[in-house]
Order: C-alpha cells, then sequence, then structure tokens
C-alpha cells in the first residue's frame, strides 16, 4: 500500500476486488441470507434479493466509490469535502450509528462461529444427529460467559488488527483465503446435493411462490441486499476513499455484487438440501448455519478437517467483514474527532462490547433478557438487526442516491466513473445514472411505504 497524503491506498486493482469483496463476503452470506431464505419463503424471497442487488445495490455501491474516491475521507468528512450542505453529514453519522448497530449483534453471531472452530477441533461435532446438532447450537447460546468471552474474543481480534494496521496483511489472508472458502463451499454443495432427498432443498431455494411475497418480506430482502454488500452506512465510501485513481469503479461494483451473490447461493445450495435431508425445518432461525454444516460433514471422508476448515474460513470472513465495519466508526472518531489511533479504535469497540451484551444475553433463551421485548415482538439481538438493515442501511442508501442523482453534478460523477474520460463506458454510465435518480430512489421508497401498510400489491 502506497503512503499518500497519509493515507493508505489499495495497491493494484486486484487488491481493490478482494480487499472489497473481503468486507461484502461475511456471515451475511453464510448465516444470514441462508437463515432470512429459510424463514421467508425460500426462492420467492431470493428472486426479490437478486432484484434488489441488481436495481438497488450497484447503482447504489457506484455512489458511494465515487464520493468516497472523489472526496478521500470517512463518510462523514466526505460530504464536508465535497462541500455538500451540512445536513448531507447525517448520511454519515447514520453510518456510524449502523456500524455500531450491526456490530451489536454481528460480533455475538462472529462469537458462536469462533466458538464452532473449537468444537469441530476437540471432535465435538463427529457423528452429530439432527438432534445432537440442535442441542449442541443451543448450548452454544447459553450464557452468561462462554458466548460473552466469545464475543470478546472477537472484538479483540478485530481491534488488534485495526490498531496493528495490518490491512495489508490482512488483504492478503483475503486475497488467498476467500479462494479456499469458495472451494470449500463446492464441496459442501456437492455433498448436500448427493443426500437422499436434495431436490427438496433444491426446490425450496429455487421454486418462486410469489403467494410469499408480502411486504415485511420484500423488506426484508431489500434490507439483506444493503447488509450483504456493505451499502447504505459509509462502508463502501470509506473504501472508495483508499482506491486507486485509475480503478474502473463501475466494473469493480459489478464484480462484487455479481461474485457476493453467487456465494450466498452456493452457501444456499450447502444448507437447503441438508434441511430437509435430515428432516429439520427451513424456517429453524438463526441457528441454520450450525444445525445443518456439521451435518452436511457428518460421515464423509475426512469430514471433521473439512468441517474445521469450512468454520475456520468464516470465522476469517466474519472477521474481515467486521473489520470494514468498524473501520466506519474508527475513521470518523480518528478524522473528525482528532482521536489517535488505539483511542479510535477502542472507544468504538468498548461500546459494541458493552451493548453487545445485550444482543448476546438475549439470544440464550435461560436467560430474563430473552423476554425483553425492544421492538414490537422483537428483543434486543432482532431489533438491533432490524433497525440496522431494514431501516438505516436503506434510508441511507436512499438520501446517497438522491445526494448523487440531485445535488451532486452528473458531469462531475461521469467524470469520476470513467477516470477523467479515459474509460469508454459513457453508456453504462448514463444508465446507472437513471437508476440512481429514478428507479433506485423510487423502488426504495414503494418498498418503505408497502412495508408500513401505507400502500399495498
Ligand atoms: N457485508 C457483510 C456480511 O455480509 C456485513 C457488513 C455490513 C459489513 C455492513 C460491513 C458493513 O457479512
Amino acid at each position: 500500500m502506497e503512503q499518500k497524503n497519509k493515507r493508505e491506498m489499495f495497491s493494484t486493482g486486484f487488491a481493490i476486488f478482494f480487499a472489497t469483496l473481503g468486507s461484502a463476503v461475511g456471515l451475511g452470506n453464510i448465516w444470514k441470507f441462508p437463515y432470512l431464505l429459510g424463514t421467508n419463503g425460500g426462492g420467492a424471497f431470493l428472486l426479490v434479493y437478486l432484484l434488489c442487488v441488481v436495481l438497488v445495490g450497484i447503482p447504489i455501491m457506484a455512489c458511494e466509490f465515487y464520493i468516497g474516491r472523489k472526496a478521500r475521507k470517512n463518510a462523514v468528512g466526505a460530504f464536508k469535502k465535497l462541500k455538500a450542505s451540512k445536513g448531507w453529514r447525517t448520511i454519515g453519522f447514520m453510518g456510524v450509528a449502523s456500524a455500531f448497530l450491526i456490530a451489536f449483534f454481528y460480533s455475538c453471531v462472529a462469537g458462536w462461529v469462533y466458538s464452532y472452530v473449537f468444537k469441530a477441533i476437540r471432535g465435538d461435532l463427529v457423528g452429530v444427529t439432527s438432534v445432537t446438532a440442535k442441542s449442541k447450537f443451543m448450548s452454544t447460546l447459553i450464557g452468561p460467559f462462554s458466548p460473552l468471552i466469545w464475543q470478546l474474543i472477537v472484538l479483540i481480534v478485530v481491534s488488534v488488527i485495526l490498531i496493528a494496521g495490518v490491512k495489508k496483511g490482512i488483504e492478503r489472508i483475503t486475497k488467498t483465503l476467500m479462494p479456499v472458502l469458495f472451494v470449500l463451499i463446492i464441496i459442501c454443495d456437492i455433498r448436500a446435493l448427493t443426500l437422499p432427498g436434495a431436490s427438496q432443498g433444491l426446490k425450496f431455494l429455487f421454486h418462486v411462490d410469489f403467494s410469499q411475497l408480502t411486504g415485511p418480506v420484500i423488506l426484508a430482502a431489500l434490507g439483506l441486499s444493503f447488509f450483504k454488500l456493505s451499502l447504505g452506512m459509509g462502508t463502501m465510501i470509506t473504501y472508495g476513499s483508499y482506491f486507486t485513481k485509475d480503478n474502473n469503479m463501475i466494473a469493480t461494483s459489478i464484480k462484487v455484487a455479481l461474485s457476493d451473490s453467487l456465494i450466498s447461493i452456493l452457501a444456499g445450495i450447502a444448507i437447503f438440501p441438508a434441511v430437509f435431508s435430515f428432516g429439520m425445518k427451513p424456517s429453524e432461525g438463526p441457528g441454520l448455519l450450525f444445525m445443518t454444516i456439521p451435518l452436511v460433514f457428518s460421515k464423509i471422508p475426512f469430514g471433521n478437517i473439512l468441517l474445521v476448515a469450512f468454520f475456520f474460513l468464516t470465522a476469517i470472513a466474519a472477521t474481515t467483514a467486521m473489520i470494514s465495519m468498524v473501520q466506519v466508526a474508527v475513521a470518523y472518531f480518528s478524522e473528525e474527532r482528532g482521536m489517535g489511533r488505539v483511542k479510535s479504535v477502542l472507544f468504538p469497540t468498548s461500546i459494541m462490547m458493552i451493548v453487545g451484551i445485550l444482543a448476546t444475553l438475549s439470544a440464550d433463551p435461560t436467560s430474563i433478557l430473552s423476554n425483553i421485548h425492544v421492538l414490537g415482538q422483537k428483543g434486543f439481538f432482532d431489533s438491533f438487526d432490524y433497525l440496522s438493515s431494514n431501516i438505516l442501511l436503506p434510508v441511507g442508501g436512499l438520501l446517497i442516491a438522491i445526494y448523487v442523482g440531485y445535488f451532486a453534478k452528473k458531469e462531475d460523477f461521469k467524470l469520476e466513473l470513467s477516470n477523467q474520460g479515459t474509460l469508454n463506458n459513457d453508456f453504462v454510465l448514463n444508465i446507472i445514472f437513471v437508476f440512481i435518480k429514478y428507479i433506485s430512489p423510487l423502488l426504495l421508497v414503494i418498498v418503505f411505504l408497502n412495508s408500513i401498510g401505507f400502500i399495498k400489491f
């Protein structure tokens, strides 16, 4: 990474692609995507999700890259630097708030994944059945100490990496381990597809039943597309600020969005055949990943080694995604609030740990916190998730689209995304701009109005 005005930069297009993919690929693909798809009716949810990625996700990612690389600043500072009126900084503040809300529950789930690495190493998951797989997951949730210690370990790892500033090392790890994760998921897929009754799982995943599409389901798919692609909260503004001048950012958005969606679908192909084959329900909820993957690897040669590798790589993917999320808060505290390197990391991560306790203990069925409702029937864990993914990120995305579509100059947008006219992509840019100005905001508003019951379709 070359030093330039004291700001780090990614060195090559290859590094940019992998770093951005490292932010996008995480628990969202392997844990959240299958579990939401399972609780929201399968194929129809997948279809809406993919539409959201193409119609909203890619255009908004391009906007974030544009803002970030042009300003070369964090999510709050970028709007200042671009001389946007003060109100636009709200996008940055909302982004910092989202980083906290997501980290509260993300660190908890990452903690479960870390603990599964050790369970697999100890051989605890050898020979599990659908009944024991479930009870092993439930025991992971039981606190107070064990899940909190794992959550603390996750936050310590993230803090140490951010303080040490070994981003370059992380990039190298992502570059090599991401393809390995990909291969492992494919092995999982092959195994899952050869299970008896696998076709039922595929049918659940790919058969579109339009009667499943209610307002809340569509909002959940939209929220997931933002969460998955790390959009609407300034992560991609911050990453864009480290991009090289010659990166083709439209191509990067498309490649990252498609690769990320592919990995999610492959994770679905690994999980749903197993769900049906082992007589479980797709609507099992947040434990779905933890209950099925040990079963997929049971009874195959080297199954336990593959299981260790699978959870280890998932832990790394979760950690790199989390680093990009926490980085939004860290960049804000260090660049806008003048905190030093160590303080700008430890201040937010300590708050994440303290408030994150609420998320972790609310997931423990034996804890009194599990009975507390925060938003409607939702406990702390689900409320943090709902507020960030389904509200703050899409609203952030809407504001970003409005800013670029109506307040930034179209010519300026095109100049930045064509690398000052050196890329021959005028046609694509015009199309993307139509999306940013009309289609994406309109879709976002319609989904919101529909989910609060204001309009019905
Ligand atoms: N995209 C990440 C994942 O799928 C989560 C994330 C959300 C990361 C928002 C950064 C910002 O796991």
